[in-house]
């Protein structure tokens, strides 16, 4: 999501000591009841069946329009969902096509894709009043060595800012996870944008910046959910959004990945309330 100015302030919800002074932004960050976490689990799980759905179709030759309009028929025929994007401020389709220097929110069009591209596709299902957001990079046929190792890296990034998540963690801890293992590998980090809770709200407090120090910001609580979703460019960090008002690219043209799961705090952890058959293995515990 779009970054906001209320990032820099105190959580009045979670503060012990009544606040002197009353907030310009007041951030109130909703822990999920059992029966609020059992729906957006099922939501979580929804949006990750697209992506495993939608995996074999992304292959040289296809449009991300052509990608867009089945993903939109599962969700609402299949699924049953609705797509949270489509008409969400006035986003025109159903998912996000992000593809080499887009960073986010592209927009599916009647471009091809070609081999060598590499793609992220962002779904976001809302299920029963509750969301689950997640996304992921695809690798278009024989993509350059740079290309895959930048989704990787990225990729990794999210799992060690996932992997910080827990009871009395902050958010700064997660932030401070993936901005060490963007900067050891020579990668920028966006700052424009960031993960955000989610609930009956597309994107609610707090906001999840992917750098920071540790032990700063927000003290996570058992029942928060969040999403982490790091961009991560090959040159310079910094974005520039296009006239139709959506689609944000690199303003060097370098190539930019992101990842992105939805996140529940637990007693002793987390839950990746996204996460795919295929990445089972990788959080086995
Ligand atoms: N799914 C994006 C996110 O991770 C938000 C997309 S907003 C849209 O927060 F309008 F572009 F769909
Ligand atoms: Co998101
Ligand atoms: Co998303």
């Amino acid at each position: 999501m779009f970054r906001s100015p209320q990032q820099s302030i105190p959580a009045r919800a979670l503060s012990a000591e009544p606040l002197k002074h009353k907030p310009l932004y007041p951030m109130t960050i909703h822990i999920k009841s059992a029966e609020e976490i059992a729906i957006m689990r099922v939501a979580g799980r929804l949006a990750a069946e697209v992506l495993e759905m939608i995996a074999p179709y992304v292959i040289p030759g296809i449009t991300t329009e052509e990608i867009n309009q089945i993903c939109h028929d599962y969700m609402v025929n299949v699924q049953q969902v609705i797509p949270a994007p489509l008409n969400y401020k006035g986003f025109p389709k159903s998912i996000c096509t992000s593809i080499n220097h887009t960073v986010c929110h592209g927009i599916p069009g009647p471009k091809k894709l070609k081999s060598g591209d590499i793609i992220n596709i962002d779904i976001t299902v809302i299920k029963d009043g509750y969301h689950g957001d997640t996304s992921q990079m695809f690798l278009v046929g024989d993509v350059p060595i740079r290309a895959s190792r930048l989704s990787n890296v990225c990729q990794e990034a999210l799992y060690l800012g996932i992997r910080a998540v827990k009871p009395e963690a902050t958010l700064g801890d997660i932030g401070h996870a993936i901005q060490q293992h963007a900067e050891q590998h020579g990668l920028s980090i966006v700052r424009e944008f960031c993960g955000h809770g989610i609930g009956k709200k597309f994107h609610e407090d707090p906001q999840v910046l992917h750098y920071g120090k540790p032990g700063t910001g927000i003290t996570l609580k058992e029942g928060m959910i969040f999403t982490i979703e790091p961009m991560l460019n090959l040159g310079k960090r910094d974005v520039k959004i296009l006239s139709d008002g959506w689609t944000a690219v690199t303003k060097d043209h370098s190539l930019s990945a992101q990842w992105e799961h939805t996140i529940l705090v637990t007693h002793d952890g987390f839950e990746i309330l996204t996460l795919r058959q295929q990445e089972v293995d990788d959080f086995a515990r």
